[in-house]
């Protein structure tokens, strides 16, 4: 036998369960938001990363401005060692074990023209490599930090 308070004491009961059940389910979105992938996952890990270095070095060798740099250069290395790079810069789990863009850079006096016609060219490796502009944009803004300890040096 159910009377009018039982009834009414169930009800609130079902509304605080409905209740209990919208806040988990919203705490455990946010929560899953939190642990937002990192840009290395966003781009798609190692295999992207190659791709858009060797499209890198594609375009290096296309451009006989930038290309002079790199006429003594072991592409091998380079390309290994941008790709460990591009994985630290981008969160992602790797260590780089190149030597520093201040010594490497050393002595070449890179010219910010230089400096800008290279980031062009790898605008064109990441577009070529298909990765969306909005991730571009973040890899970009990692990269740029680079900028000081190369140029004029
Ligand atoms: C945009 C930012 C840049 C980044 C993140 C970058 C990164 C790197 C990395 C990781 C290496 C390999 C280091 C190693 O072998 O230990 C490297 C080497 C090299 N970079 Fe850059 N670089 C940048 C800009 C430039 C520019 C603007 C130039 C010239 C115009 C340049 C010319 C070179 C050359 C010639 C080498 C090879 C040096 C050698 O033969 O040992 N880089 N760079």
């Amino acid at each position: 036998m159910t009377n009018k308070t039982d009834f009414s004491i169930n009800k609130k009961l079902k509304t605080l369960s409905l209740i209990a059940i919208i806040f988990t389910t919203l705490s455990l979105a946010s929560c899953a938001n939190q642990q937002s992938t990192t840009l290395y996952e966003q781009l798609g890990g190692m295999e992207k990363l190659e791709l858009i270095a060797n499209n890198f070095v594609n375009e290096i060798a296309f451009n006989e401005e930038i290309y002079s740099y790199f006429e003594e250069t072991n592409i091998e290395r380079f390309t290994e060692k941008l790709v460990e790079q591009l994985c630290v810069m981008s969160n992602g789990p790797c260590t780089y074990t190149g030597d520093s863009m201040a010594q490497v850079h050393a002595g070449m006096q890179i010219t910010e023209n230089h400096f800008n016609l290279t980031v062009d060219l790898f605008v064109a490796a990441m577009d070529k490599a298909e990765v969306p502009h909005r991730l571009q944009n973040q890899l970009l803004k990692e990269m740029a930090k680079t900028r000081d300890e190369m140029l004029y040096k």
